[in-house]
Order: structure tokens, then C-alpha cells, then sequence
């Protein structure tokens, strides 16, 4: 698929375009899959439930890796089974636990794109592959690089958001400062040079994260099941509940964000463990 081949959306003129995030959703092939004790596909469930109860339907569904916990044709068939019946049009990036070429083959029909590049009015949203087989930590290739500078130089007049996995900035907690985007710097770069982008945002560390840097908003979403505790130097499972995130985005480029969290679920964090 050439990644500069433009999915356009056309939203009503004049309306806000309403996006969702979803991330870290970690779903096993075996629907009693669990993370820390946690059932993952429950816990998804429950978030999707959620989204698809909105009153005000997102336009957009996003989903920004760490889809599947093992990869497996089965976990991505089970999300493309749900973004279908969702009927919204999704769209997703990979994460250390997934393989970008088994994602390829399963999330690839009727609303489910693997399209990275998407336009909506006058909105653009960059998708980018930061993950690197084998590893945990994330790193964005030349190409994925190229990719950007081109897609934020030929459209300059659109308002731009990017997405990708690993956090591109330090969130003062030890363990996944070390696991985070290892070229951070030449993704700062190329955003500086672009005055058009107005976000960036991913998953991978299970917490929220928001802040603005010279003009330009750094966002993190919360996982759709276990919880990382901020702030904290080893791995520790947090106590929050699992979440999601909206972005509204507006036809004269500003855009707001909403964070949502579920109150329905039990829990059932195995709070012992000290990996994941
Ligand atoms: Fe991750």
C-alpha cells in the first residue's frame, strides 16, 4: 500500500469532526485472555460499549497499537469484527505487540483501513508505524520519517494531528522512559518545521499525559485494560480505571480533547505481578 494515498472523509461542511481513541487494548487470541489478571476482552468491551452508545457518534475510530497481546490472526479478527459492527470508519497503527504484516491481512475490509494518511475537511491525521520487530521500545524508520515531511509538505494548508505508539517524551516514569520512541528528536524536528501540527498523540504507556509545547499539544490515552501507575520508577500496575479519548476537531483548526474513563468494570489487577 503506498502510505501517501490519501483516505478522504467528508464530513459535513462546517460540522466538527468527532474522533476517538482507543489503545493498548492487548487482546489474546483466546477470549479468556487476561493481562495481569485482567480479561482484556472484557475490559474492551466494556470501552467499546461505551463509544458505541454516544449519543454524538465519532466520525473517526482510531486505534494506536498494542492491539493484540500475541499477534494473532485471531485477536485482530476479533477487533475488525467489532470496528464492523460499529459501522464507524477505523483506522489503526501498530505497536510493539503487534505484526504490522498479520494487522495488514486482518484489519483490511468494508469500514477498517489500513490507511495512514486521512483527510477530513479541512483536518489532516498521519499515522505512523513506530514499532520495531523483536523489540519493546519504538523507533521511527527513515521511511516512516520521509513519510511525514512529505505528508506535512504537501499539504500545508491542513491542520494536522499524528499519531503513533511510543511516547516521543519523557513521562517521569523510570521503566518506560527507557522503552519509549528512541528517535523522539527527529520527530520533534520535523513538527517544529511544521507549523500546522497541532498534536501528538499515542498509547503505549497506559496512563494519561497531556501537555503543550510550544504551541503544539503532547497526549497520551490510558490503555482499554490494565493501568500503569504514573510516576513510578519500576513496573506498577495504577489503580485507574481503563479509558479513551475523544478529539473534536474544528473547521477553523482548533480542536479540543476529552479523556473518558469506565466505572462499570470490576476489577481484578493482579497487583503482585512485576512485568507485563
Ligand atoms: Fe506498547
Amino acid at each position: 500500500m503506498d502510505k501517501m494515498s490519501v483516505f478522504e472523509i467528508l464530513p459535513n461542511q462546517n460540522d466538527v469532526i468527532r474522533l476517538v481513541q482507543i489503545t493498548d487494548s492487548h487482546i489474546f487470541s483466546e477470549a479468556s485472555g487476561k493481562l495481569l489478571g485482567l480479561n482484556t476482552r472484557e475490559s474492551f468491551e466494556a470501552v467499546f460499549e461505551r463509544i458505541n452508545k454516544e449519543e454524538w457518534r465519532a466520525d473517526i475510530l482510531l486505534a494506536t497499537g498494542d492491539l493484540s497481546q500475541d499477534a494473532s490472526p485471531e485477536s485482530y479478527q476479533y477487533l475488525t469484527q467489532r470496528f464492523v459492527q460499529s459501522g464507524i470508519q477505523s483506522f489503526w497503527l501498530s505497536g510493539n505487540h503487534d505484526d504490522p504484516d498479520v494487522m495488514m491481512e486482518h484489519m483490511n475490509e468494508k469500514n477498517v483501513s489500513p490507511a495512514k494518511l486521512i483527510h477530513a475537511g479541512n483536518w489532516q491525521i498521519i499515522l505512523l508505524d513506530s514499532s520495531v520487530r523483536d523489540h519493546v521500545h519504538g523507533e521511527l524508520s527513515v521511511d516512516e520519517l520521509n513519510f511525514l515531511e512529505q505528508a506535512l509538505s504537501n499539504y500545508k494548508d491542513k491542520n494536522t494531528i499524528i499519531g503513533l505508539h511510543h511516547q516521543p517524551v519523557s513521562v517521569d516514569c523510570d521503566w518506560i522512559d527507557k522503552i519509549g520512541l528512541k528517535n523522539a528528536n527527529e520527530l520533534k524536528a520535523i513538527v517544529s518545521r511544521h507549523k500546522q501540527v497541532k498534536a501528538v498523540f499515542w498509547g503505549h504507556i497506559h496512563q494519561r499525559y497531556h501537555q503543550k509545547i510550544e504551541g503544539v499539544e503532547w497526549i497520551a490515552t490510558p490503555s482499554t485494560c490494565v493501568q500503569f501507575r504514573p510516576k513510578s520508577k519500576e513496573f506498577s500496575a495504577g489503580e485507574e480505571a481503563p479509558g479513551y479519548r475523544y478529539f473534536y476537531l474544528y473547521p477553523d483548526g482548533r480542536f479540543e480533547t476529552v479523556l473518558h474513563r469506565i466505572d462499570t468494570l470490576e476489577y481484578t489487577v493482579d497487583y503482585t505481578v512485576k512485568g507485563y
